[in-house]
């Protein structure tokens, strides 16, 4: 299946680290939500990443996936509209990994930020892996096995969607030729001349290995200042500067999902790795002392010190729950000394909790019924192992390794 009619489509994955917070779901699943109305959505749970970092912790996994599933459906994730799918029942996945891998070079790996900037982060870990190094390189077969024309992305992975428009070029340059039209090609360049020739051909190469746009550009105005060839000509060497050939894989986009601004528990943002997370289905007792013993302006020791909100962690919290009418009401009680910290937590933990008592009830079903989240992940799996082979048909045929 090809994009429907060029049909936008999107894909994105997350690793399955469990239950998810109340960051996630006012950042990425928002995101996701409003995507699969608009365009032929895929979001898969991204198993095997989780191994290349935590290939220790196999026990974890399952757990991990049912419940991240769940908090995706109970935020409105709908499995008819955009397909969902885990990334190891779709062994395709491996398949496109490796043969991308034939033609990818070393340093284009090694250069990607994530992979030295990760094994200092997880310093307690092993990762000087052949599977970790690969990892974008996988990222890139999640992404153009399903030819996304767009990939929602926090900004620390848009240098991944770039390699894999890289790989994307280089293979289609690779295995996308078209030999009558490659002949051709040549013949127009030799009409250039042998030095103008020569130094189109390197630009060429710079463009389309090494991505220098710089070097497409001086190209282009080489072709348009050559008095030697005719506009045939040029139009057929502006198309072999692309590669001259099929588009295999298309090159996917990078679509910046804005960082999340929703705050902690602490007032920093809100992330496992800070412990200051509201689980998306909290339990609503752990929400309560949570919030009720969360620091505020440390100026206010008793209910007639004034405070400022500014400088308040809840206020942050505010901000995401409270309508603006009622937080000048709080933000002058507080300056005023007016109303007490407790009083200003209250209208925000109901909030919270009612937001939580939706998604909980939107969860229950499928908490309920665990046959029915592996009914619904297994025809998702099924849609995506249809496409998935369509391409990799494609893609063999293109590699060599079809045999009659
Ligand atoms: N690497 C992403 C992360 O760690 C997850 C991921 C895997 C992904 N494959 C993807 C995201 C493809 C977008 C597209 O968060
Ligand atoms: Fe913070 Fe509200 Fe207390 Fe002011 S009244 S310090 S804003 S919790």
């Amino acid at each position: 299946m090809k994009s429907q009619e060029g049909k936008a489509r999107v894909l994105s994955g997350m690793r399955p680290t469990g239950r998810l917070h109340l960051g996630h779901y006012h950042g990425v699943l928002h995101n996701w939500v409003a995507l699969q109305e608009k365009v032929d959505c895929f979001f898969f749970v991204a198993d095997w990443h989780a191994l290349t970092t935590h290939y220790d912790e196999p026990e974890v996994m399952n757990a991990n996936i049912w419940e991240m599933l769940i908090d995706w459906l109970a935020a409105g994730v709908d499995p008819d509209k955009a397909t969902l799918f885990i990334q190891s029942r779709v062994p395709e996945h491996a398949e496109l990994h490796l043969l991308l891998s034939m033609v990818t070079p070393l340093g284009w790996l090694l250069r990607v930020p994530s992979f030295k900037d990760q094994q200092q982060q997880l310093g307690n870990r092993d990762l000087a892996t052949y599977g970790f190094l690969g990892y974008p390189l996988l990222q890139g077969a999640d992404i153009l096995m399903y030819r996304a024309t767009g990939v929602p992305v926090g900004e620390d992975q848009v240098p991944h969607v770039e390699l894999t428009r890289e790989i994307a070029r280089r293979f289609n340059h690779i295995f996308g030729r078209d030999s009558a039209f490659e002949e051709k090609a040549q013949a127009a360049a030799a009409k250039l001349g042998k030095k103008v020739a020569r130094s189109f051909g390197e630009l060429r190469q710079s463009w389309l290995q090494n991505g220098n746009a710089e070097a497409k550009e001086q190209a282009i105005t080489m072709l348009a200042a050559s008095a030697n060839i005719g506009a045939e000509d040029r139009a057929r060497l502006a198309g072999y500067l692309d590669g001259g050939g099929r588009v295999i894989l298309p090159e996917p986009e990078a679509l910046l999902t804005e960082a999340s601004k929703m705050p902690g528990l602490d007032g920093q943002k809100m992330s496992k790795s800070y412990n200051n997370t509201i689980d998306m289905r909290d339990d609503a007792e752990r929400v309560s002392t949570q919030l009720m013993t969360m620091p505020t302006d440390p100026a206010r020791q008793r209910l007639s010190n004034p405070g400022e909100p500014d400088i308040c962690p809840v206020w942050e919290l505010h901000q995401v729950y409270t309508v603006e009418e009622q937080r000048i009401e709080l933000a002058r009680g507080c300056r005023s000394a007016g109303i007490g910290c407790v009083d200003c937590k209250r209208p925000l933990l109901d909030a919270i909790l009612r937001e939580q008592m939706l998604l909980k009830e939107r969860a229950r079903p499928f908490e309920e019924d665990p046959a029915l989240v592996r009914r619904i992940m297994e025809e998702g799996c099924e849609r995506a192992r249809v496409v998935a082979e369509e391409t990799m048909r494609e893609v063999r045929a293109a590699v060599g390794t079809v045999y009659q």
